[in-house]
């Protein structure tokens, strides 16, 4: 079984026992998977060593995400699948970490009292000495309180790309989407300080880190209580001053807080990526209205033309949610034809799940069929691909710079990496690949989602092209 998700194991020669190897899955958002690393530098900090097969570890760990019913069932279901062998081996610990255990905490541990730990998204610091705790204990321990301050000096990237890391600006939201358990699981929104953001990025510069992904729930909204001016810009604008860290981006935004500070800051910052992930959930008024989003269609293309005025090129995805209680045909069209009008170059399409505790699904029946859910799905699904198709056809014959990945997933005689509108490129490989070097691609063929071209330039330490030719 691999991992979901392969964080850097660190080198040793040493051989620690059993009961200190710690094998992790982690479901979910890139929030979970940067929890997950500070979970198991919190953990290394205490002699414990990252396996890769549950078989060879003494802890294992599930860092759960609620968002859809299939991802909570799903990490419910594998964890279940180990109750046997604790039976067998009353020493394994398991724990259940992050947004199901945060929602589900009671209920999990009536139902699986086998689980030894129950940790939610605020106290996973205490991790390692709630494993100590949990030792010789026949409940499940929890550890659930949302009003612990999550305090963390982050030491080093433990994500499995050493040039690439993610940095936790906020955690929390304090939006209302109906439909949408994260307010429940993650609480409320909670600004770091700058200060401590920057140090951040200089430490992860210093050990190799070239892009940073900063990260929060309405990450554009960084900044609430912490004093007037800051802003996410305060951070773009940090980053362009730290040698060593060459691209920046973030997620995820809201619409509500494409501010003109912000979008200025994003055109003036040359390490500020050319790429915007922009939730619409729907083209629909009515049904904007409906999930609360806090913004109609107008005010949606009003943010991106304002964006698009000072970023021209700029790269859009979007996510869509088809299926909400009661939308109609007409409205599903208005998602439909959002996707002409703005010209997405890619997006996520969700079918909507009902989730126990949120308005939409006490207060709404989910009254549209699986069967049109999947039709919508489909039909919204083609749209982004058909707009992704004509949007990357303008690349043809373009250079694009790149960070090279690593061998390409469908064949390994081919390199993949992301250009800096985070598109992926392809080329055949050359003798001298490099992962984390930056490389010039002449791009002769596109697809829906992909470029594909010839290496003409690096591999390199630093960025090749200037700055003005962003993509
Ligand atoms: N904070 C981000 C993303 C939250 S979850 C934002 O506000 O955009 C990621 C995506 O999951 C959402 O953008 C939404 O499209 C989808 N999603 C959230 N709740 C859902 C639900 N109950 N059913 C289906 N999709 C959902
Ligand atoms: Fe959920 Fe809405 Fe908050 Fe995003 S903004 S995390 S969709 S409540
Ligand atoms: Fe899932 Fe929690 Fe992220 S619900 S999407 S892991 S914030």
């Amino acid at each position: 079984m691999k991992p979901t998700y392969s964080m850097q194991t660190v080198a040793t020669d040493e051989v620690v026992p059993k009961s200190r190897r710690v094998y992790f899955e982690v479901f979910g958002c890139q929030m979970n998977k940067l929890d997950a690393e500070l979970m198991l530098e919190g953990m290394m900090q205490r002699g414990y060593q990252l396996v890769h097969d549950p078989a060879e570890a003494g802890v294992i760990l599930y860092n759960t995400c609620s968002v859809r019913e299939r991802a909570e069932e799903r990490a419910v279901m594998r964890m279940t699948s180990f109750k046997r062998r604790k039976m067998e081996e009353p020493d394994l610990i398991l724990g259940l970490t992050g947004c199901v255990a945060q929602h589900k905490q009671e209920e999990l541990s009536d139902r699986a009292p086998w689980i030894d730990l129950i940790i939610g998204t605020r106290e996973f610091d205490r991790l390692p000495d709630l494993i100590d705790e949990a030792r010789g204990e026949s409940t499940s321990l929890l550890a659930t309180d949302m009003d612990s301050p999550l305090e963390f000096v982050r030491q080093r990237n433990l994500g499995p790309q050493p040039w690439h890391a993610y940095v936790s600006v906020m955690r929390g939201c304090d939006m209302v989407c109906t439909y949408c358990i994260v307010p429940t699981t993650r609480g409320k929104e909670v600004s770091r300080p700058p200060e401590v953001i920057l140090d951040e990025v200089r430490r992860l510069a210093d050990e190799g880190v070239k892009e940073i992904t900063f990260l929060g729930q309405t990450v554009n909204s960084y900044g609430k209580r912490l004093g007037a001016g800051i802003g996410l810009d305060t951070l773009l604008r940090g980053v362009e001053e730290i040698d060593g860290i060459h691209r920046c981006h973030f997620i995820t935004s809201h619409p509500r807080f494409m501010r003109p500070k912000l979008i200025q800051a994003m055109a003036d910052c040359s390490k500020v990526m050319n790429y915007l992930h922009l939730p619409v959930q729907s083209g629909s008024d009515s049904m904007l209205a409906r999930m609360k989003r806090t913004y109609d269609r107008s005010f949606y293309l009003q943010s991106i033309e304002r964006l698009r005025e000072k970023m021209p090129d700029i790269t859009l995805a979007t996510d869509f949610i088809v299926g909400f209680p009661g939308e109609t045909d007409a409205e599903f069209e208005d998602s439909l034809t959002l996707v002409e009008e703005v010209g997405f170059d890619h997006g996520y399409v969700f079918q909507y799940s009902p989730r126990p505790g949120t308005v939409s699904a006490d207060h709404l029946q989910d009254d549209i069929d699986l069967e049109i859910k999947k039709e919508r799905n489909h039909a919204l699904l083609e749209a982004l691909g058909k707009s992704g198709k004509s949007r990357n056809e303008r690349f043809l014959g373009r250079k694009v710079e790149v960070i090279a990945e690593g061998t390409s997933k469908s064949d390994d005689t081919r390199w993949a990496g992301r250009a800096r509108d985070h598109r992926t490129v392809i080329w055949p490989a050359n003798d001298d690949e490099k992962p984390g070097s930056f490389v010039v691609v002449e791009v002769d063929r596109t697809s829906a989602a992909t470029l594909y071209g010839k290496r003409v330039e690096g591999p390199s330490e630093t960025p090749i092209l200037p700055p003005e030719m962003r993509s």
